[in-house]
C-alpha cells in the first residue's frame, strides 16, 4: 500500500519536473553546472603546478639542483567520472562528484631522487592553505604487484571573484625509476587481449624491486655529493 502511495507521488513528482522545467533546459543548466566545477579542478590543479615550480626554482637557487624533473597534470574524463561513480551505485550528481571522488584533479610529480619525494611532500604540506586529506605511502608500502609511489590528497583553496572554494587534488609523486615502471606497467597491463600469466607477474615484480635498487644506489650518490643538503 506504502509503496503504490510512493510511486504515485514520484510519477507526480517527474511530471510536474517536465511541466515546470524543459528538458533542453535542465540539460543545459546541467551541461554548464559540470563545466564550471571542471573549471574549478583546472584552476585547482593549476595552484598546484605553481606551488610545485616555485618550490623547484628555490631549491635549485639554493642547491644548484632540480628536486623534480616533471610535472603532468589531467582532468579525469566525464566517462571515467561515471563509471567510477556507478561502480560504487553512487548518484551521477555533480555534488556526488564533489564529495565521493577524490582524483578528479590528478597531479603527478616525477622527482629526481627517493629523498627529494619527502622533501616536496613535506614543504608542499608545510603551506598553510594546503590541507591534507589522506595520504597513501606505497613506497615504503609497496603494492603487491611492485608499484611504488607516495599518494596525497589535498585540499587547496581557489579564489573566484566572489568566494573562496576548497577543491580536492591527488598528488602522485614519485622517482624516474618508478614513473618508468608505473608507465610499462600500465602499458603491459593494458593490453587486455593477452592473459596476464603468473610468471609474468613475478617477472614484473622483479622489475620492480629492480627498480627500487637502483633508487636506493642513487640516493646514496647523492648523499656523497650532496652533503650541503641539509634540509
Ligand atoms: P582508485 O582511485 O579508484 O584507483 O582507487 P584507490 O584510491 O584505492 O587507488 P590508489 O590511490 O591506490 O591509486 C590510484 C592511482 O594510482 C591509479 O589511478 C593509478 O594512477 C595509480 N596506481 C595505483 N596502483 C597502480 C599500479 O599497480 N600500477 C600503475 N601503473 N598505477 C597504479
Ligand atoms: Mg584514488
Amino acid at each position: 500500500m506504502q509503496n503504490s502511495k510512493d510511486f504515485t507521488h514520484l510519477q507526480e513528482v517527474i511530471l510536474s519536473f517536465f511541466q515546470k522545467t524543459p528538458p533542453a533546459e535542465k540539460l543545459r543548466e546541467y551541461v554548464s553546472g559540470y563545466n564550471k566545477l571542471m573549471a574549478y579542478y583546472k584552476c585547482a590543479m593549476m595552484e598546484i603546478e605553481t606551488k610545485l615550480n616555485v618550490l623547484n626554482e628555490q631549491f635549485s637557487l639554493q642547491y644548484d639542483r632540480n628536486p623534480i624533473n616533471s610535472i603532468k597534470t589531467r582532468l579525469k574524463s566525464p566517462d571515467s567520472i561515471k563509471n567510477k561513480l556507478t561502480g560504487r551505485n553512487l548518484p551521477v550528481t555533480l555534488a556526488s562528484i564533489e564529495e565521493n571522488l577524490h582524483d578528479v584533479a590528478g597531479v603527478r610529480v616525477v622527482c629526481t631522487f627517493p629523498q627529494d619525494v619527502y622533501t616536496i611532500k613535506n614543504a608542499l604540506l608545510a603551506q598553510d592553505d594546503i590541507t591534507l586529506l589522506e595520504e597513501k605511502d606505497y613506497i615504503k608500502n609497496p603494492k603487491p604487484n611492485g608499484y611504488r609511489s607516495l599518494h596525497l590528497i589535498i585540499s587547496v583553496p581557489i579564489f573566484l571573484l566572489h568566494e573562496k572554494r576548497f577543491m580536492k587534488v591527488e598528488i602522485q609523486l614519485r622517482t624516474i625509476a618508478m614513473d618508468s615502471w608505473a608507465s610499462l606497467e600500465h602499458q603491459l597491463k593494458y593490453k587486455k587481449d593477452v592473459e596476464f600469466t603468473e610468471e609474468m607477474s613475478q617477472n614484473l615484480l622483479l622489475c620492480a624491486q629492480m627498480s627500487a635498487e637502483l633508487d636506493a644506489r642513487m640516493d646514496f650518490l647523492r648523499n656523497c655529493v650532496g652533503e650541503k643538503e641539509n634540509i
